[in-house]
């Protein structure tokens, strides 16, 4: 079976790059092993899946696949409809992992789970999860593959309970928004510094200090080849000791609090 590579591809706004632009990018990260492509149902409403069908097509046997359904479609009825429209707009006939977006009041999230395990049982996803769940949600989970949630070097707060939760239950945690979506502190001395000492971009070594931990994976978007091919070098990134430390300390970890979400 397809592992998630640990540095993936995130296609959130994407549609908003010329069309030509935007397959380029998700091609060349396919390329240099940013396997795993991350879209839902909601982005664009359908366009950036339909996006990521095209990037896909001829490949898909090497991508590693995540759609997400969302709550208001989280119905047991609902998500078996919302996963096959998905299958169309992506042109394949199965999800490597298919995840619930984010829970709201009225989730039952039993129907999502009972909706989850006829797809499985049926061929059309492999794998199920979650996103943006708390660890209070979490425990409401059967096994679960993986939580994605908020976390870059300036939100780091899933590193209070998310985390030791995804490490003890062998679950990844998936990090959205790992470079900041476009608040990126791309000026920042010891990052830069760090930086050139691999003789990389500010961008993979913010990408490296997330993927410390082997049980994170990274999910950057990014619509431009150049910044595919930099992100692409977190793959082989090994910070120092001292390199996080120092990180650690110029990007501190915050108190604890309710999960952040976008
Ligand atoms: N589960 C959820 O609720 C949830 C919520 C938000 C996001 N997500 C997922 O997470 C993915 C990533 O989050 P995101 O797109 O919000 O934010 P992000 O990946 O943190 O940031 C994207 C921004 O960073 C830029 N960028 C990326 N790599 C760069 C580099 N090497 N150099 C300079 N700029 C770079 C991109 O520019 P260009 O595009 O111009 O290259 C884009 O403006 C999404 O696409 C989506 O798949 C999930």
């Amino acid at each position: 079976m397809k592992a998630l590579s640990r540095v993936g591809q995130g296609t959130w706004k994407l549609e908003t790059a010329s069309h030509a632009q935007a397959l380029r990018a998700l091609r060349r990260g396919v390329e240099l092993g940013l396997t795993h492509i991350d879209t839902a149902e909601m982005y664009g409403s359908g366009k950036a899946e339909e996006l990521v069908g095209a990037a896909v097509a001829g490949v898909r046997e090497s991508v590693f696949l995540t759609s997400k359904v969302l709550p208001s479609n989280a119905s047991y009825e609902g998500t078996l409809r919302a996963c096959e429209r998905s299958l169309k707009r992506l042109r394949t006939d199965h999800l490597d992992l298919y995840l619930l977006h984010w829970r709201e009041a009225d989730t039952v999230l039993a129907e999502t789970f009972r909706a989850f395990k006829k797809l499985k049982q049926d061929g059309k996803i492999l794998r199920f999860g979650v996103s943006n769940f708390d660890v209070r949600d979490l425990e409401e989970c059967p096994s679960v593959f993986c939580d994605q949630v908020l976390y870059h070097l300036e939100e780091r707060s899933v590193e209070h309970a998310v985390l030791p939760w995804c490490r003890k239950r062998k679950a990844a945690l998936v990090a959205y928004c790992p470079v900041g979506a476009g608040e990126f502190p791309a000026d920042d001395k010891t990052l830069l510094d760090i930086a050139a000492r691999h003789g990389v971009s500010a961008y993979a070594a913010a990408l490296a200090f997330l993927l410390r931990d082997p049980s994170v994976f990274v999910i950057p978007k990014a619509a431009r080849v150049e910044h595919v091919e930099q992100n692409a070098k977190a793959l082989t990134l090994k910070l120092s000791e001292d390199d996080v430390r120092r990180l650690e300390e110029r990007f501190p970890l915050g108190p604890a609090g309710p999960l952040p979400m976008v």
